[in-house]
Parts: C-alpha cells; sequence; structure tokens
C-alpha cells in the first residue's frame, strides 16, 4: 500500500537490512538523506576492512578466515605493475598514446582510487566505528603511509586482524602502541615483506599487546585510555612524517647487492646477499653449531648454556660474530642504546632489575598447561603467575616478519617479555637474516602453542626444533629477504 515506503522503517530494522549489502552499497545508502548517513555509520557494518580490495571492484567485508589466505598470483602482480607505474608516474609529461602508457593510466587510476579511498575512511567513517573494527588489510598497498596506518591503529583499538604484507611502512607506522595495552586483542599480524620494520616494531607490539606480568589493578588501561578519548575530541595522532629506520640503505647496500637486471616481481628490488658476506654468515653459523664458545668460556657459560636450550650469552656471541666490521658493531651499540631498557637479562651480563624480567624467557622451563589459553612458567624465583591474574591476554597466534631482514634477536626479546606470546601457532621468521639460535630458542620458550609446521626460519640457522620447524619460506620466493636467494 501507500504506507509502506521504506522510510517509515525502524532504525534497527534499517540497519539489519544494512547488513546484507557490501561497502559500494553502503557508501550509496549513506547518500540517501542525513539519517541514512548516520545509520550506515554503525559500527556492526564494518567490522572487516578491504580497501586495498573495494578500490578494485572487489567488495569482500566478511571475515579475513573465509579469504582464501594466499592471493592469487595474478592479482599480485597486477599490484605491483600498479606500484611500478605509481612510482614512476610523472604528472607533467607530455600525453603518451602508446598501449603501454594507457595500461599505466589504468594502473594510476585503481591507485588513486586506493588513495581516496583510505583518505575517505580515515577521516569520515574510522572516527565513528573504529572501535568495532576487527580487521584491517592493507597487503600490497601501493598507496598506504606509515602516516596512514598509524592513525588507522589509533582509531581502531580493538583490531584483531591486521595485515600490511608487502608495504612500503616504516616503525613509525607502530608509534601509537607506545602505550601499554594499546591493541590488546591483536590475533594476527602479518609485516610479510616490510623491509623497513626493524626491532622498534617489535618492541612497541609486545607494549600494544600487554603485558601479563604486571598485576590488573596497577594498570588501569582502561581508565588511562577512557580519560585520553575524553580529554581530546579526536583521538587521532596526527605526526609528523619521520623514519626511525636506523638501518637504511646504506647498511642494506653495505650487506646485499642487487641482482642485475632484476626487478623480482613488481617494484620492489632483489637484493642478494654479498658471497664475501655469506662466508661470515655461514662462519658464524658454524661456530655455532660449535657451541659459539670456546674452552675457557665454556666453563662460566655451562648453567646458561643448559638452561637457555645449548647457546651461549647472547651478548658475547653478538660480540663475537665474525661478520660484524666496525660500522656494524657501531649499528648494534645505537640499536642497543635505542632500544635501551631491553638487555640481554643473562645474570652473568646484566645486574639491572629489568634484566631479571628478562631473564624469564630464556631460563625457566616453561610448559602449556593443557588448556593453552592458560600458560604457567616453573621459574621459581618468579613463583606461578596465570594470564587470568593480570587481564592481560597477549591474544597473538598468527606473526609473520618474513623478509623483514632487519629484525633480530633483539626484537625477538621484546616479543618474549611481558609473558611471552601464549597462544602463537604461527611465526614465520624467513629472510630475517640476523636473528639467530638464542633469540629464536628465548622466543620459542615461550611460544607453548607453536605449531612447528607453521614455524619458518632461515635454513643457515640450526635453531630449535630444527627437525621439525619448516625451513625458510623465501628461498624460490625472488622478491623477499633470503640469505640464499642467488642459489
Ligand atoms: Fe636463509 Fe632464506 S633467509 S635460507
Amino acid at each position: 500500500g501507500a504506507h509502506t515506503h521504506v522510510s517509515v522503517l525502524p532504525g534497527e530494522v534499517l540497519v539489519r537490512l544494512f547488513r546484507y549489502l557490501g561497502p559500494d552499497d553502503l557508501c550509496r545508502c549513506s547518500q540517501v538523506c542525513s539519517t541514512w548517513a548516520e545509520l550506515v555509520k554503525t559500527g556492526s557494518l564494518w567490522r572487516h576492512l578491504y580497501p586495498v580490495r573495494w578500490a578494485r571492484g572487489d567488495y569482500y567485508c566478511g571475515p579475513p578466515s573465509e579469504l582464501d589466505q594466499d592471493p592469487d598470483e595474478e592479482w599480485v602482480q597486477n599490484l605491483q605493475e600498479e606500484g611500478r607505474a605509481y612510482q614512476e608516474w610523472d604528472e607533467d609529461a607530455d600525453i603518451d598514446e602508446s598501449e603501454e602508457a594507457h595500461e599505466d593510466a589504468l594502473a594510476m587510476n585503481a591507485v588513486q582510487q586506493e588513495k581516496r579511498l583510505l583518505n575517505g575512511l580515515i577521516q569520515n567513517l574510522l572516527p565513528a566505528v573504529g572501535s568495532s573494527v576487527r580487521t584491517v588489510s592493507l597487503a600490497y598497498s601501493v598507496t598506504v603511509s606509515s602516516k596512514m596506518v598509524r592513525q588507522i591503529l589509533s582509531l581502531c583499538p580493538n583490531l584483531k586482524h591486521l595485515d600490511l604484507t608487502q608495504t612500503d611502512i616504516t616503525d613509525s607506522a607502530f608509534e601509537s602502541w607506545e602505550e601499554l595495552g594499546a591493541c590488546s586483542s591483536l590475533e594476527h599480524l602479518d609485516l610479510s615483506g616490510c623491509e623497513n620494520i626493524t626491532d622498534h616494531t617489535l618492541k612497541r607490539l609486545s607494549l600494544a599487546i600487554g603485558d601479563m606480568t604486571i598485576p590488573t589493578c596497577s594498570k588501569n588501561i582502561p581508565d588511562r585510555r577512557a580519560k585520553l578519548l575524553k580529554a581530546s575530541p579526536s583521538p587521532v595522532k596526527l605526526l609528523d612524517e619521520h623514519s626511525t629506520c636506523s638501518m637504511g640503505r646504506t647498511r642494506q647496500a653495505f650487506i646485499f647487492k642487487r641482482r642485475p637486471g632484476g626487478r623480482g616481481m613488481g617494484c620492489s628490488p632483489v637484493w642478494v646477499l654479498d658471497p664475501a658476506e655469506l662466508a661470515d654468515i655461514e662462519d658464524a653459523a658454524d661456530w655455532s653449531r660449535r657451541g659459539g664458545v670456546s674452552a675457557q668460556d665454556e666453563e662460566k657459560g655451562s648453567i646458561l648454556e643448559l638452561q637457555a636450550g645449548g647457546g651461549p650469552c647472547c651478548c658475547r656471541r653478538r660480540k663475537r660474530r665474525s661478520y660484524i666490521t666496525d660500522t656494524a658493531s657501531s649499528y648494534w651499540q645505537q640499536l642497543y642504546g635505542a632500544l635501551g631498557e631491553v638487555q640481554c637479562g643473562h645474570s652473568t651480563c646484566c645486574s639491572s632489575d629489568t634484566a631479571v624480567r628478562t631473564v624469564k624467557g630464556a631460563q625457566c622451563g616453561s610448559q602449556p598447561t593443557g588448556d593453552s589459553a592458560e600458560f604457567r612458567t616453573t621459574c621459581p624465583s618468579e613463583g606461578d603467575y596465570r594470564t587470568d591474574q593480570t587481564g592481560a591476554s597477549r591474544a597473538l597466534r598468527f606473526l609473520s616478519l618474513s623478509g623483514c631482514y632487519q629484525v633480530t634477536d633483539l626484537g625477538l626479546r621484546c616479543l618474549s617479555q611481558g609473558g611471552g606470546l601464549p597462544l602463537l601457532e604461527h611465526l614465520n621468521l624467513s629472510g630475517c637474516l640476523f636473528i639467530t639460535e638464542i633469540g629464536l630458542q628465548e622466543l620459542v620458550s615461550v611460544c607453548p602453542t607453536l605449531n612447528y609446521e607453521h614455524f619458518y626460519y632461515c635454513d643457515n640457522i640450526n635453531g630449535p626444533h630444527a627437525d621439525m620447524a619448516s625451513g625458510c619460506q623465501n628461498l624460490q620466493c625472488g622478491f623477499r629477504a633470503c640469505c640464499r636467494s642467488g642459489d
């Protein structure tokens, strides 16, 4: 009849109907009238965000588990072509009628669309629905900047799934995670191919997911957060774009050589380890297989060796790593300085209070207690602690740092602190060229639910569970860091 116009439907019913729509249709609905525009900004309609796909006409908005985990190769290749076109794009160039120019123009369209969409999300949508967002996938984005990621993370404190695969973001993307418990429900973090990422990000991640060793009463995180949000109407932190990457291209060039003529897939160059450096790394691996200690060191190190799974103290070992030149060792010093409070924690090397906390990772026997959510350590000096006493859950189940070649043991140690990663199942450290079996051992000792089939690291490291763990995933990859990519 005449009275059944859609506008008479109550808001709740309209929102129910909106659930059947994709992001494109929701945007159209928001243009109907101001009431609809408000209703479209209902949090439950925007749980899973895939702006890179949406910009290319794929409006999937379901949970990530229903997505094919590995996007198809052609799709990735197209995006990489777009990235190349975007980087080479010259606004003022003369109009070129060739077919190649036409393809580039199409690519540019998609890229510009993506950029507009990201800005729109950050400015118009996330301030309203950010706290309901669970998934943000920016994998293979060619336009996302560290500043954008920073804004997104500030606006979405309840994120569970964050995919930044193959983007150019730097550590500064995670500045908003300096706060304890900033993204404490994070379960899935994919940083595969993010070559600019260093230990700083891992330190911030460890803070973001909370600290299970601090009793709840002394944390007051929700209170602190609520106060912060109240104090400023807009929680978006707009910081200047700057890079905290202390290694940079100079050091990269020092270790790698560009494969002649090789562009790999898309825009990022293929880096091949300099054979001279490779020899040194193999020396170091061999040295570590022998236990890494000389006869006179062996006596002092024996207790640590037993407890840390057969390795010598990381501090001494690091000093002795043969491939570290003067330039590189000052890099290490800088890094140690920058990461300040993270110390090796071994009682023979450090004596500060922070160090004592760190020891837990490497020296305490730890075992799952059957129920994966309940994780005990058997460290006698610390006594028992359980996740439910402290409130923090450190819910991370999936972590990929594949190709983040700058990450070191120090970064892994940051993750071992604060209660370790009690629910971690999947850990990909392929192409992390500076980690050693010491760092791996320490981290694995606080990951009681790790599934070794989903545990990947460099084939040249004689690390924990070597017989069960999967090898390096980047051997055949061609565009992600790997010490053997020249083979
Ligand atoms: Fe060593 Fe790939 S990083 S085998």
